[in-house]
């Protein structure tokens, strides 16, 4: 019998292609409408037997990233443990991540890693829990792990853990991504949503039922990127801007450049532009880092699969 000592998952960032926010909800969170879309640009998350549960953290924003309870992939990890009692799988687990997703950036890192964590953990004890049952697990640690298992482009309800994969063509579409100098937290954004709302006299409850927006599936059916980049929206974008005033000149940037949709990345700050193919995603990533209107950028295509287990070298 092979002893496993160690496993790595790779995990993809997401992006969402409508973000539809309602009224707070009693317990702080918001029902959302979203639709997911995982890209090409991924961590690994590495976890291997140990005395005791720790993190190491390598990379993009390395120092930001909690190295306690608060840390997702342990929170992940302490998750599954409680489901998969007995044999080796009480010990401790080394978790090591390498990031490139920027933290807190609206790109779901932190939840990704969790995903990767719980996926890789799942291989190491043998645990053999299903895909549904690692969901359930997921959805327990944050709104978003449950869609950087699942991976494609889904709707999300609920939270967003509520996930029904997207059926549409096998089109792969180019995006750049526009990476800020500052980061934003998630709460901070919808609480500046509401904020907004409540300050343009909108009675919480009455409106904003979030809505699945027909015209942007339709999109993505047809594979046509330039409707697609129409079609993108996202709620907390005034939010988001309402923090972050200084993306409103990195998003028209990008669209005077010839991008063919331009959006914040859930609640920022990353700013995102679909390309109507690879040459135009190389030209437009040129030009943008040319213009200093960001940190720096990447170029990424989605959608792609969701956390899975890289097969052992050798
Ligand atoms: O679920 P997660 O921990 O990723 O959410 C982070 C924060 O984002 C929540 O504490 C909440 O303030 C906000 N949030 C929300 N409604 C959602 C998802 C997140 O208000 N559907």
């Amino acid at each position: 019998m092979t002893i496993v000592t160690g496993v790595t998952a790779r995990v993809p960032a997401k992006l969402n292609l409508q973000l539809a926010v309602g009224p707070p909800r009693a317990d702080g969170y918001h029902d959302l409408v979203t639709v997911f879309h995982a890209v090409s640009l991924f961590d690994e998350v590495t976890v291997e037997a140990a005395g005791r549960d720790t993190v190491t953290v390598t990379g993009e924003g390395a120092g930001t990233v909690p190295h306690d309870g608060d840390n997702l992939a342990l929170r992940a990890v302490a998750a599954l443990r409680r489901q998969v009692r007995g044999g080796n799988r009480t010990a401790g687990v080394r978790v090591s991540i390498a990031k490139r997703i920027p933290v807190a950036a609206g790109m779901a890192g932190g939840s990704a890693d969790a995903a990767a964590a719980l996926v890789a953990c799942n291989e190491l004890w043998t645990a053999g829990l299903t895909a549904q049952r690692l969901a359930e697990i997921a959805a327990t640690i944050g709104s978003d792990v449950a869609f950087a298992l699942l991976g494609g482009t889904a709707v999300g309800r609920g939270r967003g853990e509520r996930l029904t994969p997207a059926l549409a063509p096998a089109t792969q579409y180019h995006w750049v991504l526009a990476f800020a100098d500052g980061q934003l937290s998630t709460p901070e954004v919808y609480a500046a949503l509401d904020r907004l709302r409540s300050s343009q006299g909108v009675a919480p409850q009455a409106k904003h039922q979030p809505d699945l927006d027909a015209g942007l599936m339709s999109a993505l059916r047809s594979g046509d990127a330039a409707r697609l980049g129409r079609a993108l929206s996202n709620d907390l974008q005034p939010a988001a801007l309402s923090l972050y005033p200084a993306l409103r000149k990195t998003l028209a940037a990008g669209l005077e450049l010839g991008a063919l949709g331009a959006l914040v990345a859930g609640s920022g700050p990353t700013c995102v532009f679909l390309a109507a193919s690879a040459e135009r995603a190389l030209e437009l990533a040129v030009s943008l880092s040319g213009t200093g209107v960001c940190r720096s950028v990447a170029r990424v295509t989605g959608p792609v699969p969701g956390a899975a287990v890289v097969p052992a070298q050798g």
